[in-house]
């Protein structure tokens, strides 16, 4: 089977979050398992490609003012996976990837309608797949366009759309003029299509177009069925049910593995956890704190935005800031969290040691040198961190929401089995007091390690994974093919 992936962003070659890490290692569980898999990626200015040779010289995208002409270049096969890049410097060649700390870049619909666009043109030029698999509001255009404009393709008509769900806090809304301006027909804006309060909403044309859709959770897919998730779309996914499930992602060890991990200033495993405590001394030296600090270390890596939950540690900050921790943080984002996060540092430099910016290094350092990890998110689709965090033997204290419920287990002192520490309520109170009994269970040196232990002991591969995504593959591919013979059958009694 050919399996055709569009997204955003993708390590190594673009990222701002945990999707670049999933189109990074899905497509590659999914070749191990001997499919045919294709990626295709917007070239960024941040995106490094070693020889990239241009493919299709011109691609025409039409404008309601304008042609645009882009061009795909092959980026090369890593891992049994062929990666292609969409280039079109006006869009792409900027500072950031969707905008800045101020505010997302207006001309977005334009920027990812062209590269909806130019994958399904290079997809009939350089391989038709069985299934597009596509990920988030910047690609669901694809299913939009393959069920009307390209209906009557006779290459991409009858191909069917499998669409994965990151964050339903992102649709992709933007005013009813899009339509024209995208070369998008108005029929598409009617409350069953396209229609979102009187906005077009990309993510709706997906849900609505694609033939299943998935999330990156179990837990997940069912809260955003709710309106305390739904983000006003909890309706639309309902409608869809059965074509809605929740898959946990996966994690490449490869890349987050404390026993290979080359970001880090020792290695360290289950047998042998001395090399913790070299990063550990190493991450507080990076933060300019008392390398031989004996107080534990709470780490935080995060985009900065509200879904991750630093109201609460805004108003928890004082009363953290009087317990025996130190929180140690690389962020970036929405500028009042950054400034909250520079305030903290100013009024508690003892506590609080703070890297505004992005830096994958930092990030391996902290999952490696600190003894907890906090993620008090409002709603976590999946979360990689607390994942990561398992694995590098740093303990997870996080709300119980979406894929950080379904992935840690609360440790239980009397039967010595759990892999963290959880809240229910979105309180401050109550993120401090999973703070405060995972300061207990700290004190305790052998009570800790079996915590540690158990986390290290977990296992999230793609295997699995990517089995049940080929599982729906095969059943699109199938009630399709069945959808195309019916149409056909009837017009042949016509
Ligand atoms: P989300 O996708 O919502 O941002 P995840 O937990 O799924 O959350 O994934 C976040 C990914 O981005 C992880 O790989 C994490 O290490 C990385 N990351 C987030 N912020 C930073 C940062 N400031 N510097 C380096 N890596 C970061
Ligand atoms: C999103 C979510 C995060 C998830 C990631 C990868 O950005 O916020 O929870 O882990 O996508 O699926």
């Amino acid at each position: 089977m050919h399996v055709l992936f569009a997204a955003s962003e993708c390590v190594p070659f673009s990222k701002t979050g945990g999707l670049a890490d999933i189109v990074g290692a899905l497509p590659r569980a999914v070749a191990e398992l001997g499919h045919r898999v294709t990626v295709y990626l917007p070239l960024y200015r941040q995106t490094r490609l070693e020889n990239p040779r241009t493919v299709i010289a011109s691609i025409t995208v039409p404008f309601d003012d304008r042609y645009r002409f882009c061009s795909v270049l092959d980026g090369g096969r890593q891992n049994g996976v062929q990666y292609y890049f969409i280039d079109y410097p006006p869009f792409y060649d900027r500072e950031a990837l969707y905008g800045t700390p101020l505010g997302d870049y207006d001309d977005n619909p334009e920027r990812f309608a062209l590269y909806c666009r130019a994958v399904l043109e290079a997809s009939k030029i350089l391989g038709v797949p069985n299934v597009f698999h596509c990920h988030d509001w910047q690609t669901a255009l694809i299913p939009v366009l393959l069920r009307t404009l390209y209906d009557e393709d006779p290459a991409l008509g009858g191909i069917p759309t499998v669409f994965t769900i990151h964050n339903f806090g992102y649709q992709g809304i933007f005013s009813p003029d899009t339509l024209p301006l995208l070369m998008l027909p108005w029929d598409l804006f009617t409350i069953t299509k396209l229609e979102f309060f009187g906005k077009v909403n990309f993510l709706k044309g997906a849900l609505t177009y694609s033939d299943f859709i998935t999330t990156v959770s179990r837990k997940y897919a069912r809260e955003i069925q709710t309106t305390e998730y739904g983000f006003g779309l909890e309706g639309v996914l309902r409608s869809r049910n059965p074509h809605v499930i929740g898959i946990l992602n996966g994690v490449d060890y490869t890349e987050w593995n404390p026993a290979t991990d080359s970001h880090i200033a020792a290695q360290y495993s289950p047998e042998s956890l001395e090399g913790k405590r070299e990063c550990r001394r190493d991450l507080l030296r990076c933060f300019s704190l008392d390398p031989e600090s004996s107080l534990p270390i709470i780490g935080i890596v995060s985009r900065f935005a509200a879904q991750k939950g630093f109201d609460l540690i805004s108003q928890a900050a004082d009363r953290l800031a009087h317990m025996d921790v130190t929180v140690v943080v690389i962020g970036s984002g929405d500028k009042d969290y950054e400034d909250l996060f520079r305030r903290l540092v100013r009024h508690y430099p003892e506590r609080f040691a703070v890297r505004v910016g992005y830096d994958n290094r930092m990030a391996h350092k902290i999952e490696a040198g600190a003894d907890m990890f906090l993620m008090p998110s409002r709603y976590e689709p999946c979360g990689l961190n607390q994942i990561y965090s398992l694995k590098y033997g740093t303990v997870p204290i996080v709300r119980a929401t979406g894929g950080l419920d379904d992935t840690i287990e609360p440790f239980d002192i009397r039967t010595g089995k759990g892999t963290g520490f959880k809240f229910h309520e979105y309180t401050a109170e109550a993120m401090l007091s999973s703070v405060q009994a995972a300061l207990q269970v700290y004190a305790k040196p052998e009570e800790w390690r079996k915590v540690m232990l158990n986390g290290m002991a977990r296992n999230f591969s793609w295997a699995v994974a990517a089995h049940e995504y080929l599982k729906i593959y095969e059943k699109v591919r199938a009630s399709r093919r069945a959808a195309v013979e019916q149409e056909h059958n009837k017009d042949q009694d016509g």
